[in-house]
């Protein structure tokens, strides 16, 4: 009998192609949303490999219903919706996406970076809404890139990356990491220094409890008034409600966001009222190329599991 691999969203033909000729493939039908608990729970019943998606909560209830589970492979390098430690009890591997989406992230965080310095969103919504009446002296003004300074917390391969592309920018670049690094072009600095001296502040560091909830009102209120905070890694590592409060009371020049707490962010979320705030859908590593080599990667896991070869980028 083949092995059997549950996917929880619907995924491109040729990145489960290869995987169907030896496994029996059962797959989500919609690209757009993961399956519902009520399914996955009943699907992993008989899985023997477990493809997920940043949204699907991989915790102690779903290794409990999956007695065959061998292999969790998630479709990103943040693994932070699966729970490691069941992982381990249920002796399930766990592995992720890293490497791959390290240069396309990192172009993300700049465009960002850009765009909430630059108000580029902001600006396309005065062209289209005819507010444009004329042009002004004082019109759109943003804040200066080149020659400012960048503080990057969480300094792995793409913090790294998003560096280069700051030298090119003539930027100054700090960095916070939980250790140092010997690194050049880049000064390590205690993590309050970095949020008094950037003018830019880029969140890259993995949502864990360590860093829920690291930028919170105190640390907010260090950064200067004409600061930008870009977050890319996972919004529970920002409070909100005082990034919200900081940048309403002008305390915080703007802020560009592409996670959130909760995601999809409600429309409603008083964040996405503030006209000082970039907002992107979670798409750090969205490029074609990328995304189908991140699934070349999960589906390279879940072959070389099954196949007695040594399962690369596990993380359990
Ligand atoms: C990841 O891979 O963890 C990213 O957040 C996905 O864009």
């Amino acid at each position: 009998m083949k092995p059997i691999v549950y996917i929880t969203q619907k995924l491109p033909d040729e990145a489960v192609a290869g995987l169907q000729q030896s496994y029996e493939v059962r797959m989500w039908e919609d690209a757009e949303t993961s399956a519902p608990r009520e399914e996955l729970l009943k699907q992993v019943k008989d899985a023997q490999a477990l493809w997920t998606m940043l949204p699907d909560q991989i915790d102690e209830e779903v290794f409990e219903a999956a007695p065959n589970l061998k292999i969790v492979t998630n479709l990103a390098v943040g693994y932070n919706n699966i729970d490691l430690e069941a992982a381990h009890k249920h002796k399930v591997f766990v592995t992720n996406t890293p490497d791959v989406l390290t240069e396309t992230t990192a172009d993300l965080t700049f465009a960002l970076l850009l765009a909430t310095a630059r108000r580029i969103v902001e600006a396309d919504r005065t062209v289209r809404s005819g507010e444009w009446k004329s042009w002004s002296p004082m019109g759109m003004t943003g804040q200066n890139v080149g020659g400012a300074t960048l503080g990057i917390i969480g300094m792995g391969r793409i913090g790294e990356a998003v560096a280069r592309r700051a030298q090119g920018f003539g930027m100054n670049v700090l960095y916070h990491n939980r250790t140092r690094r010997s690194l050049e072009d880049v000064k390590y600095a205690a993590l309050d220094d970095l949020l008094k001296e950037s003018d830019f502040v880029v969140i890259l560091t993995p949502l864990t409890e360590e860093t829920k909830g690291m930028i919170g009102e105190r640390e907010l209120s260090l950064m200067k008034e004409s600061a930008c905070l870009i977050n890319v890694a996972r919004g529970g590592i920002v409070d909100e409600t005082a990034l919200y409060e900081a940048l309403k009371a002008n305390k915080l020049w703007g802020a560009g966001l592409d996670v959130f707490e909760q995601e999809p962010v409600p429309t409603d979320h008083p964040l996405l009222s503030l006209p000082n705030v970039t907002v992107l859908p979670h798409i750090g590593s969205a490029t074609v190329q990328t995304r189908l080599a991140m699934m070349a990667m999960n589906a390279e896991a879940i072959a070389s599991c099954f196949e007695g070869r040594s399962v690369k980028n596990r993380v359990c």
